[in-house]
């Protein structure tokens, strides 16, 4: 393939392009604070990408603009090959469901709710036929190894098998991107390995991954980080070799940057 073609092959397959992206925080008080100063990010369909950089550097702040759940002060943004910033609200919402999937520190599932219905909101919000339906949350259930919880609510199934609910319902509705944040913040480490592998085998499937992290043993199933610091790009690590090798490398970067990792275990890995 000629250089030009394989660039133009590369130009098709981005899932997202950030170009700028600044966020402005204003306060009652007058203060305003810079969280997001001019940030550029491209990814590529099925990579698996984590985020890093010590608290209050713009990580979460960065998820919610990609995520677009809040909205950039300056810069664009095109995600599967759309503007969400021009987006009335209720295109957006169907954007939101239709291409992107969520995973959050606290779950964030419904109690009201069995995981059935958590895992199908997504479906049910968007008049997707019941055997349609069925036939994906099979396929999802069977995948993360929650089958036999269906019936349960929330807060009757552990942490570990919450988080596995909540990514279920992140990739029912075969998302382009999932965007997680700390996913494994509130796990404890056999459930965290258990939710990493899980991630991982999504994305051997051709997912595209994003995923904001303090904690270097999951950033070490990524294949690129983008490491960040007061905002603005601090770096970058491609993974290359073994997980344990990019561990290495993610805890010596960090090192440089300051201000995380204070509470690694090695020997997680
Ligand atoms: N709604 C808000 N209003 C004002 N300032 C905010 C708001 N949200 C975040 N900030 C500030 O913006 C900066 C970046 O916050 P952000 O939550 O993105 O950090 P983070 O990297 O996710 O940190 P952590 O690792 O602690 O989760 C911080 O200084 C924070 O205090
Ligand atoms: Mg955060």
């Amino acid at each position: 393939m000629s250089r030009t073609a394989s660039a133009t092959t590369n130009e098709r397959s981005a899932v997202l392009e950030a170009v700028g992206l600044t966020k402005v925080y204003g306060s009652t008080s007058g203060a305003v604070h810079t969280a997001l100063d001019g940030f550029d990010l491209r990814i590529q369909a099925g990579e698996f990408l984590g985020v890093m950089g010590p608290s209050g550097s713009g990580k979460t702040t960065l998820l919610n603009l990609l995520a677009t759940i809040d909205s950039p002060t300056a810069g664009s943004l095109r995600i599967a090959g759309a503007d969400p910033t021009g987006m009335r609200p209720t295109a957006l919402a169907l954007f939101r469901r239709r291409r992107l999937g969520f995973v959050f520190q606290e779950f964030n599932l419904l109690d009201s709710l069995s995981v059935r219905e958590n895992i199908l909101l997504p479906l049910v919000l968007d008049n997707v036929k019941v055997n349609e339906m069925e036939r994906r949350l099979r396929e999802v259930t069977e995948r993360l190894g929650i089958g036999a919880l269906l019936e349960r609510r929330p807060y009757e199934i552990s942490g570990g098998q919450q988080q596995r609910v909540a990514i279920a319902r992140a990739i029912i509705a075969g998302p382009d991107l999932v965007l997680a944040d700390e996913l494994t913040g509130n796990l404890d480490s056999k459930s965290a390995l258990d939710v990493m592998r899980i991630l991982q085998g999504l994305n051997d499937d051709g997912v595209t991954v994003v995923m904001v992290t303090h904690d270097p043993f999951a950033a070490s199933f990524c294949k690129r980080i983008e490491f960040i610091k007061d905002g603005r790009r601090f770096g970058e690590l491609v993974r290359g070799g073994n997980r344990q090798a990019f561990f290495q490398q993610v805890l010596d970067t960090l090192s440089v940057m300051g201000g995380v990792a204070d509470d690694v275990q090695a020997a997680r890995v």
